[in-house]
C-alpha cells in the first residue's frame, strides 16, 4: 500500500484537510473523487447520525434494510435510461465492476468482455484484468482473467501520427468491429465496458462522436454497454452523470466513490431484463448496501440536486481551465490542458513537439504543492498528468488559492 503524501490525516472540513500536526491543506484530491459534496457536509452527517441511531447493519441477504430500497429506487430515477431499471448495492467500485460483468455474462450467456487501453476499473482480479495500464496495477499480478479483450480509447493528445482529430472517435469504434473479425466474434461478447471520461488514465475526454458510435455498435450487435461512472459520476463533469453529455443510454451504469459521501458504497444500476436474469443469491454480499452508507448516499444526491452542484462544478472547472490554459502560453512543459466540468487536468511534457512525458517534473510539482498546503494527485499512462478533483462546494477563493500554489510550483520548478 502506497500513500501519495507522507503525513497523516486528522480532520476534514469543506474543501480542506488537516494533518495530525495541525497543518492545513486545500483539498484538490477529495480522497480520489469521493468528497464531491465536501468533507463533513452537515446534511450528510445528519443523515449518517440519524441512520446510525436506528440501524447499523442487518445484512441485505438476511433482512433487507429499508434504506437500501430507498437508495436503489432513487438511483433508478436519477440515472440515464428511459426503461425499467434495477439497482444492486455493493461496497466499492471494483466490486461493482465485478458484479456488472457477472450480470451481463449471466444475462447473455456469453463469456467475453471488451474494455479499453488506458482504462482503470479497479484492483480485483476481473477489474484489474479490464484495466488498461500495466504498472503498477497489473505488473506481476497475473495470470489475468480469461476472455477480456482491449481496444484503443480515443486519446486525442496522443493519437496516432497523421490521424486527423475528427477521425479518432470513429477509428476507435471501428477497432471494435475489427476485433470482431480478428479475435472474438460479436456473438461471444457479453459486454463492452467504457469510462465516459478516462479518470486514472489522465482525464481523457473522448471526441463527441465516440460514445454515440459505441452505443450504435452495441445496439447493432445486441451487446450490453456498461458505463463505468465510478470517477465521473455524481456531478463531477458538470452533469449528474458524464454520459448525459453525449445523450447515450448505457444498459448498465457502475457507480461508487462520491455516491457514499465518504462511506464505502458501490452500485450497478441498469436494465431490469439484465439485472433480473441473475440467480437469486449469486450477487451481493454481507456488507453491500449498508444502511448507514445508503442514508449518506441519499443525502449526497439531494445535496447535489438542491445546491445545483453539477452546474457549480462546471463553473469552477471552467475557471480552472481558463487559468491553466494561460499557463500553457508561459510554460512549454504544459503540453495539454483539458477537462469536462470539474474534471480538469494538464499533461506535462519535456518537449511540445515530441510530447515526451515529463514524469520527474510532475513529481516535483506535486511535492512542491504538498509542502505548500495543496493536496494534489497525478494520473495518466505515463504518470505525467496533474488532475484536479476539488469538492464541488469549494469557494472561489479556495479554488484560486489552490491554483496559486500550483502556478507557483510551475514557476519555481523551471527545469527537470
Ligand atoms: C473509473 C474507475 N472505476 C473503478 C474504480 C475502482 O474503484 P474502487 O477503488 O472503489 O475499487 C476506480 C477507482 O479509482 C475508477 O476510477
Amino acid at each position: 500500500m502506497a500513500s501519495t503524501m507522507p503525513v497523516f490525516a486528522a480532520e476534514g472540513s469543506g474543501a480542506s484537510l488537516t494533518d495530525v500536526d495541525g497543518n492545513r491543506y486545500i483539498d484538490f484530491a477529495t480522497g480520489i473523487s469521493v468528497m464531491n459534496v465536501g468533507h463533513r457536509h452537515p446534511r450528510v452527517l445528519a443523515a449518517i447520525r440519524e441512520q446510525a441511531d436506528r440501524l447499523v447493519h442487518s445484512g441485505a441477504p438476511v433482512m433487507m434494510p429499508e434504506a437500501y430500497i430507498r437508495l436503489a429506487r432513487r438511483l433508478c430515477e436519477i440515472t440515464p435510461g428511459a426503461f425499467p431499471k434495477k439497482a444492486l448495492l455493493l461496497n466499492s467500485g471494483a466490486e461493482a465492476i465485478e458484479n456488472a460483468i457477472k450480470v451481463v455474462r449471466q444475462a447473455t450467456g456469453r463469456p467475453a468482455v471488451i474494455s479499453f487501453h488506458n482504462a482503470f476499473h479497479g484492483r480485483t482480479l476481473m477489474s484489474m484484468t479490464l484495466t488498461g495500464k500495466v504498472a503498477p496495477y497489473k505488473q506481476n499480478f497475473g495470470p489475468y482473467a480469461p476472455e477480456v479483450y482491449q481496444v484503443p480509447y480515443p486519446y486525442e493528445y496522443r493519437r496516432p501520427a497523421g490521424m486527423a482529430a475528427e477521425s479518432l472517435g470513429g477509428a476507435c469504434v471501428e477497432a471494435v468491429r475489427q476485433l470482431f473479425k480478428t479475435t472474438v466474434s460479436a456473438d461471444r461478447v457479453a459486454g463492452i465496458l467504457v469510462e465516459p471520461v478516462q479518470g486514472e488514465g489522465g482525464f481523457v475526454v473522448p471526441p463527441p462522436d465516440f460514445l454515440p458510435g459505441l452505443r450504435k455498435l452495441c445496439t447493432e450487435y445486441q451487446i450490453p454497454l456498461i458505463a463505468d461512472e465510478v470517477q465521473t459520476g455524481f456531478g463531477r463533469t458538470g452533469r449528474m452523470f458524464a454520459v448525459e453529455h453525449s445523450g447515450i443510454e448505457p444498459d448498465l451504469i457502475v457507480l461508487a466513490k462520491s455516491m457514499g459521501g465518504g462511506l464505502p458504497l458501490g452500485a450497478v444500476v441498469g436494465r431490469s431484463e439484465l439485472m433480473d436474469a441473475t440467480n437469486p443469491g449469486g450477487l451481493g454480499g454481507t456488507f453491500g448496501g449498508n444502511p448507514v452508507a445508503c442514508a449518506a448516499a441519499l443525502a449526497v444526491i439531494e445535496v447535489l440536486i438542491d445546491e445545483k452542484l453539477p452546474d457549480r462544478g462546471k463553473q469552477l472547472g471552467d475557471r480552472a481551465l481558463a487559468r491553466m490554459r494561460g499557463w500553457q502560453d508561459r510554460h512549454s512543459q504544459v503540453g495539454d490542458v483539458r477537462g469536462l466540468g470539474a474534471m480538469v487536468a494538464m499533461e506535462l511534457v519535456t518537449d511540445r513537439a515530441t510530447r515526451d512525458p515529463a514524469g520527474t517534473l510532475t513529481n516535483e510539482i506535486l511535492r512542491y504543492c504538498h509542502t505548500h498546503g495543496l493536496v494534489l494527485l497525478k494520473a495518466g499512462l505515463y504518470d505525467n498528468v496533474i488532475r484536479l478533483l476539488f469538492p464541488l462546494t469549494i469557494s472561489e477563493q479556495e479554488l484560486d488559492r489552490g491554483l496559486d500554489i500550483l502556478e507557483e510550483a510551475l514557476d519555481q520548478i523551471k527545469r527537470v
